[in-house]
C-alpha cells in the first residue's frame, strides 16, 4: 500500500480547513488532544492531524502517527510570529531548517548574582547520551534541515500563493510567546530565526529520529518587529498553500 503524507496543525483553525478538503475522510480521536483525519487527495492517502499546541503535544503526536501510519513524509504547518522585519503578516516561511530555541543552559551564578538570560547558552539535547549539563559538545545549536524533496515541491508551487511572499528561512520553536522586541532581536541574531512558533522543531526532531522526510511551513500571523498585528485568517491561507504543496509532492512520488 502507498505510505500516506502526514499534515500536522496545532489548533483547530490550523487543521480543519485542510481536513475538509480530504476525500473519503474518516476522523479518529486519540486522547483528548489529537484528532486524526484519514482520507485522500486526488486518490493519494493523506492524514491530517490536529496535534494541539506546543512541543510535547507535537512530539507525541508525531511519534504516534509514525507508529500508526508509517508516513512517507511529514509537514508541520500553522501560524507563527515574525523575527525578521522584512517579513509581513501573510508571508510564508519554508523551514530550510528548524531549531529548538527553548533548550538553554544558564551561566554559573551563586545566590544573589541574579538571572542573566542573555548569557544563557544554547543546549543540544541530541549531542550525546551523556549529561547535557556537563557535556561541552552539548553547548551547541542543533538545527534540523528541511527535506530537499519537500522544499522543491513547496518552491515549485510558490506562485499559486498570492496573499504574500513565500521564502526559505529558519523556524524557531519553544513553549513561549515573545512580545519583547529586544528578546526577539536577540533570538534572531543568535539563531538566525525568521519566525517563532511552538511546534516545528519537536516534529523535526522526531521525524529525524525515524528518518522520515520533514518540512515546516509557517505563515506569519503576527510580527512584533514591524507592528504586524495578529490576524487569525492566516491559518486558513497557509492550509490552502500547503494543499498545493501536497498535490505537487504527490506528483513526484
Ligand atoms: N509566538 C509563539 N507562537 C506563536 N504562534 C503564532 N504566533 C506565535 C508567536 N508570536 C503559534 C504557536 C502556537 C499558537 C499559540 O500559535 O505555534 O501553536
Amino acid at each position: 500500500p502507498q505510505r500516506p503524507i502526514l499534515i500536522q496543525g496545532p489548533m483547530p483553525i490550523e487543521a480543519e480547513k485542510f481536513a475538509e478538503r480530504l476525500e473519503n475522510v474518516k476522523a479518529e480521536e486519540s486522547g483528548s488532544t489529537f484528532e486524526f483525519y484519514s482520507g485522500t487527495v486526488e486518490g493519494y492517502p493523506v492524514i491530517v492531524v490536529k496535534t494541539g499546541k506546543g512541543m510535547a503535544n507535537t512530539g507525541a503526536a508525531t511519534a504516534l502517527a509514525i507508529e500508526k501510519y508509517n508516513p512517507a513524509a511529514i509537514i508541520n504547518q500553522g501560524t507563527s510570529g515574525g523575527h525578521d522585519p522584512a517579513l509581513n503578516v501573510f508571508d510564508i516561511v519554508l523551514g530550510k531548517r528548524s531549531v529548538n530555541i527553548g533548550a538553554l543552559k544558564t551561566g554559573d551564578l551563586v545566590e544573589g548574582e541574579g538571572i542573566e538570560p542573555t548569557e544563557w547558552k544554547p543546549m543540544d539535547l541530541m549531542a550525546s547520551e551523556g549529561s547535557a549539563g556537563e557535556d561541552p559538545d552539548a553547548e551547541n545549536i542543533r538545527y534540523n534541515d528541511g527535506d530537499e524533496g519537500l522544499l522543491a515541491a513547496a518552491n515549485a508551487v510558490k506562485d499559486t500563493y498570492t496573499k504574500g511572499k513565500v521564502v526559505e528561512g529558519t523556524i524557531g520553536s519553544a513553549d513561549f510567546w515573545n512580545n519583547e522586541v529586544d528578546r526577539i532581536n536577540w533570538l534572531h541574531e543568535k539563531y538566525g530565526t525568521s519566525v517563532e512558533e511552538m511546534e516545528t522543531a519537536s516534529a523535526a526532531q522526531i521525524s529525524a529520529a525515524y528518518d522520515i522526510p520533514f518540512l515546516g511551513i509557517r505563515i506569519l500571523s503576527n510580527n512584533k518587529t514591524n507592528e504586524g498585528a495578529y490576524n487569525p485568517d492566516t491559518a486558513s491561507a497557509n492550509q490552502d498553500y500547503v494543499y498545493e504543496v501536497v498535490k505537487e509532492y504527490i506528483s513526484t512520488l
